[in-house]
């Protein structure tokens, strides 16, 4: 484990953005993590900990020490149908999902292809095509960055929400994920209910998928509308979908007729985001070398050489003008730094 002194963050979070770390290290093992926790060079520092830096925006140089984790390792247990998966924090999420397939081992398919490490996917609970995290995942280890302590958190300890859990909440900044394991299975019945699943299945003529097809047509269709942060800088959705109550979903849709939404429980509504800024007239603009993605506006883009505060500037323009024009607040997914 090696200390690194002003590093640059920019091989490390997809927005492409540079920033420097006053600190930098990349841990590779639990033991190490455990070792830092303990000693004394994290006391009294501002700490980032960071996995593939594919929802962070760096709007200034970080001064305090970046810790990369970078803990590999992967495990099964079977017990039945049922197979409990364990991955090391470090391990990129889709290398992940795609070695359980191949194996045989099933339920990760609608979270083909999300950026990121396996240790930051609970941390926002990741969901995509009708699949959260929390549908799979059984439990996970993590070290108490005060303590050095390691602590297992089983599912009701993570208050789970949509694009939540206790470690974006009160927990945020206490601990570091080590590794986390899911509850897979060798069944191959699949969940195609997303509706664009099911059309490029379709298309495909597909009438009895397998979840390797599953994952076929997401990582298809996500190729299709979001940009690869390896050619364009960008963090996934940068706001999360606001939930409304249905008394307000109500009035908007008396005078915008066309609103999407989609009921939740206790009386709430989901509305996409992408259509509140879409028609606000973002989709596709351009500034300098920053803008709103032409296929799906709810992506912020750096097409090179943006700074991180000229894209939290445009985003919080954004966010003013559906406050104004909708009275919905908009709430970044993206963590800004
Ligand atoms: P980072 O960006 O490095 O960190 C994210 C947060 O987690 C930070 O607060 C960080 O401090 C914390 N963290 C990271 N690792 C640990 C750890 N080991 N212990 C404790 N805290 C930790 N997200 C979705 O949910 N669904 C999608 O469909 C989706 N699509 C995307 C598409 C694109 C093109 C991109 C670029 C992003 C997309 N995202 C999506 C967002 C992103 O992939 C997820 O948030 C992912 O889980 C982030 O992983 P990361 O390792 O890059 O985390
Ligand atoms: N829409 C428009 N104009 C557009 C595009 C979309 O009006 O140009 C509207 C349409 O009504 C469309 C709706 O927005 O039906 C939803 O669009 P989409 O299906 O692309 O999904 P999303 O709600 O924008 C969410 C997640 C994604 C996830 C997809 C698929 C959030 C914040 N985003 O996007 O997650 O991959 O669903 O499940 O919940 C991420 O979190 O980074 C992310 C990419």
């Amino acid at each position: 484990m090696t200390i690194q002194e002003h590093v640059s963050l920019q091989p490390y979070n997809t927005f492409g953005i540079d920033a420097n770390a006053r600190y930098f290290v990349e841990i590779r093992t639990e033991e190490e993590l455990v070792a830092l926790c303990k000693g004394d060079f994290l006391k009294d520092k501002n700490l980032l900990i960071l996995g593939g830096g594919s929802n962070m925006l760096f709007t200034q140089d970080f001064d305090g020490i970046v810790i990369k984790n970078s803990i590999q390792g992967f495990d099964t247990k079977h017990a039945g149908e049922t197979i409990y998966v364990t991955a090391g924090a470090g391990m990129v999420w889709h290398e992940l999902v795609l070695k359980t397939l191949e194996n045989g081992i099933n339920g990760l398919e609608n979270l083909s292809l999300i950026p990121g490490t396996v240790g930051a996917a609970p941390v926002q609970n990741i969901g995509a095509y009708g699949v959260e995290l929390k549908d799979l995942f059984f439990e996970l280890k993590a070290i108490e960055i005060d303590s050095g302590e390691v602590k297992t958190f089983l599912h009701e300890e993570c208050a789970f929400d949509y694009r939540y859990s206790v470690f974006k909440g009160p927990l945020k900044g206490k601990y570091i994920i080590s590794s986390v394991t899911l509850k897979l299975h060798t069944s191959i019945e699949v969940n195609t209910s997303y509706g664009a699943i099911n059309s490029t299945l379709n298309e495909w003529n597909i009438a009895n998928p397998t979840p390797k097809e599953v994952s076929d047509a997401v990582i298809h269709i996500r190729q299709s509308k979001l940009p690869d942060p390896a050619k364009v800088g960008n963090a996934g959705s940068f706001f999360k979908n606001p939930v409304i109550t249905k008394k307000q979903y109500d009035l908007l849709k008396s005078e915008f007729e066309t609103i999407p939404g989609y009921p939740q429980p206790n009386n709430r509504v989901k509305v996409p985001a992408a259509w509140l800024i879409d028609q606000n007239g973002w989709k596709g603009k351009t500034l300098g070398n920053i803008g709103v993605n032409p296929k799906q506006p709810l992506v912020l883009v750096n097409y090179g050489g943006g700074k991180g505060a000229e894209l939290k500037e445009l985003a919080y323009s954004i966010l003013d003008s559906v406050k104004e024009r909708f009275g919905i607040e908009l709430e970044p997914e993206v963590n800004i730094i």
